[in-house]
């Protein structure tokens, strides 16, 4: 019997975030995010569920290749474009649509003897200061490419670095607009957060949006908002179950470093859940776990393989009892991947993409 961790993917919640999207950006296509493995899901987990988006975007050649092995036809974008001469060869061979963020893709694009014309994404840095030409250099590099043969259609995009906080949209809208207003070609400004905070200011400006973190089901802009708050339901629940149990007297301590001290007598549950299965070692004592699906708190410190929980809460809990780490419980109670991150100081993205290769991914 293997160890009983496991992670599902919920293929109902990926369509209804989906659905959401398309809600809040009527009137563009989407190119569903599945880059990092589809956000740690599995592309092949997910596919079936996001197959009515537009096109998949992603940065890996391999993961591309994984797309047409599943017969998807249609689009295909590379976020961070070629990497090297050799990958405009299978752009080609795969009909990929690639980015083109520097000079140094243009010069290969333009030594790339290729048969089939290339659609290609010129991107503009509107102040993340990653990728893309500056908006000073962004019409010569526009010019360049529209004078390549080997360049069928160039599109437009961008992306924001503040659309879930204060700061917004609105200077790299300006920005952006005041280079691209008189350009022709397509445009991608939205991620996720731009698409649900910012969709009135963004109508009608981005033929594709380009969402992630909200397909699955995280909030892109806690703590302000959650992922109820968005209508987003969890597309991944990780789950294990109570391996152990302890009865601790008041002053008796739990786990490496002895951190966590009883004050009172209380029931301990030892969890088959540690950091190499991809639980973030930060959580502190008091990061919400459902045991039965009734909220208890984690106490002491995550080990490897272990952690350990307060079962005050569920006096009727004991060995082989469910417990959900984030996601969603066989009662149907809910605990947002969010929580947990937060309580870890991090983001859903960061622990749904770190579940680690050793614990099994179930489809629902
Ligand atoms: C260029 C680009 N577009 C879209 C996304 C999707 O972002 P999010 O998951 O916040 O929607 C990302 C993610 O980092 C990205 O790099």
């Amino acid at each position: 019997m293997p160890r009983p961790i496991l992670a599902t993917v919920h293929a109902a919640a990926l369509s209804h975030n989906l659905a959401r999207v398309r809600t809040a950006a009527p009137d563009s296509r989407v190119w569903a995010v599945v880059k990092a493995n589809a956000y740690g899901h599995g592309i092949e987990r997910v596919f079936d569920a996001l197959r009515s988006a537009d096109g998949f975007a992603l940065l890996d050649l391999a993961e591309a290749q994984r797309l047409r092995a599943l017969d998807w036809r249609g689009p295909i974008l590379l976020l961070e474009g070629c990497f090297d001469a050799r990958d405009l060869e299978l752009c080609s061979r795969l009909g990929l649509w690639h980015t083109i963020h520097c000079n140094e893709q243009i010069d290969r694009l333009a030594a790339h003897k290729t048969q089939l014309p290339h659609r290609v994404f010129l991107k503009m840095n509107t102040g993340m200061n990653r990728l893309g030409f500056t908006p000073e250099r962004f019409r010569a590099a526009w010019t360049r490419l529209n004078a390549l043969p080997q360049v069928e259609e160039i599109s437009l995009m961008q992306h924001f670095p503040d659309a879930d906080g204060p700061r917004g949209v609105g200077a790299q809208l300006q920005a952006f607009n005041a280079v691209t207003h008189d350009l022709p070609g397509e445009r991608s400004l939205s991620n996720s957060a731009a698409i649900l905070r910012h969709g009135e200011a963004l109508a009608g400006r981005s033929d594709w949006v380009r969402p992630g973190i909200v397909l699955y089901g995280s909030a892109p802009d806690v703590p302000e908002h959650s992922a109820a708050h968005w209508d987003l339901q969890p597309t991944m629940t990780l789950s294990s179950r109570i391996i152990g149990l302890q009865q601790l007297q008041a002053g008796d301590t739990v786990g490496y470093g002895s951190s966590f001290t009883a004050d009172q007598p209380m029931r301990i549950g030892v969890v088959a859940c540690g950091y190499a299965d991809g639980y973030p070692r930060h959580c502190p004592t008091g990061t919400p776990v459902l045991v039965n699906g009734v909220r208890c708190r984690m106490v002491g410190r995550v080990s490897m393989d272990m952690i350990t929980v307060d079962l005050t809460p569920v006096p009727r809990a004991g060995m082989g009892s469910e417990v959900t780490l984030w996601g969603v419980a066989s009662s149907g109670a809910v605990l947002p991947i969010d929580e947990v991150a937060r309580a870890a100081g991090t983001v859903g993205y960061e622990l749904m993409c770190a579940v680690a290769p050793r614990v099994t991914i179930v489809a629902d």
